[in-house]
């Protein structure tokens, strides 16, 4: 088992009753890609309870930032929901995950599809300058049920738009698409009905879904990773087989029920 460090909590933010994030203090010798995961816990009874979390910030940031939902009865969220400034967290030292632009064929308009925290690895990858260089467009969707798990609104449509360095790439490539599923809002339903339909194109001023030119990268449940999958291979899209083989979309194979 790779080794482990412990990081010191640093704020804690609760979007509402059962989602929230929090950032930690990160050791100068971790490295990471953006889209990469992590393992990250408490102490448990005799070894340390971890779980895998995609690390919402970038590489560059000086703190590592984690989204998680929280489960009543979840063996390490209904404790992790409980963090306060100050607390400890253990991180593991070996980031990997197959969720990376790298493995990505070259092309116009890069997808980010997301449901529910499944938008996390997505916070990182609009913050890397290289995702800009490398698409036209960038379309982030996050597709939620109620209207409050929309989170990270305001860092999206206002704080980075503004930034010092990203802000001009960003006004001028990335696209977001928040829509949701089980309350009125201005975009609603799944995003797979929503690109299915070509809705999500449409009201985007985008040409419909083209495996020729367009690029996906998927992160949600079981569930929605499969249809997904399902509708970007029926429309000739070429999933990336492994990490370090390229592809028309990638999903993070380790979320994968098994
Ligand atoms: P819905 O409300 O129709 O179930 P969850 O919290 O269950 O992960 O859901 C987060 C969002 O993902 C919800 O809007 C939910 O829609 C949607 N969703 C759930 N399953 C799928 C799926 N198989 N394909 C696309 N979207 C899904």
């Amino acid at each position: 088992m790779s080794s482990l460090t412990t990081e010191r909590v640093l704020h804690v933010h609760h979007w509402n009753d059962s989602l929230f994030s929090f950032r930690t203090s990160r050791s100068a010798s971790l490295r990471f890609r953006n889209g990469h995961f992590v393992m990250i816990g408490l102490p448990g009874e005799n070894r340390p309870l971890l779980r895998a979390y995609s690390i919402a910030s970038a590489n560059y940031d000086e703190h590592l930032e984690f989204f998680s939902i929280k489960v009543p009865d979840g063996p390490l969220t209904s404790r992790l929901q409980h963090l306060l400034p100050g607390d400890e967290l253990i991180v593991g030292s070996k980031p990997v995950g197959t969720l990376v632009i790298d493995d990505i064929n070259d092309g116009r308009n890069l997808f980010l599809l997301a449901t529910g925290t499944g938008l996390a690895p997505f916070l990182s990858i609009i913050r890397d300058p290289e995702t800009y260089e490398r698409f036209e467009r960038v379309v982030l969707v996050h597709g939620v049920r109620q209207v409050n798990e929309l989170a990270y609104v305001d860092f999206i449509e206002r704080e980075l738009p503004q930034d010092e360095f990203l802000g001009e790439l960003v006004s001028a490539k990335l696209l977001y698409y928040p829509t949701v599923t089980r309350e009125p809002f201005r975009n609603q339903g799944r995003l797979t009905d929503l690109l299915d339909s070509g809705k999500l194109c449409a009201d985007l001023g985008l040409p419909p879904l083209d495996a020729a030119h367009d690029r996906a990268m998927i992160c949600g449940s079981p569930a929605m990773l499969a249809d997904t999958c399902k509708l970007l291979d029926a429309r000739g899209f070429r999933i990336s087989p492994r990490q370090g083989e390229r592809g028309d979309y990638v999903i993070e194979r380790a979320f994968v029920e098994k």
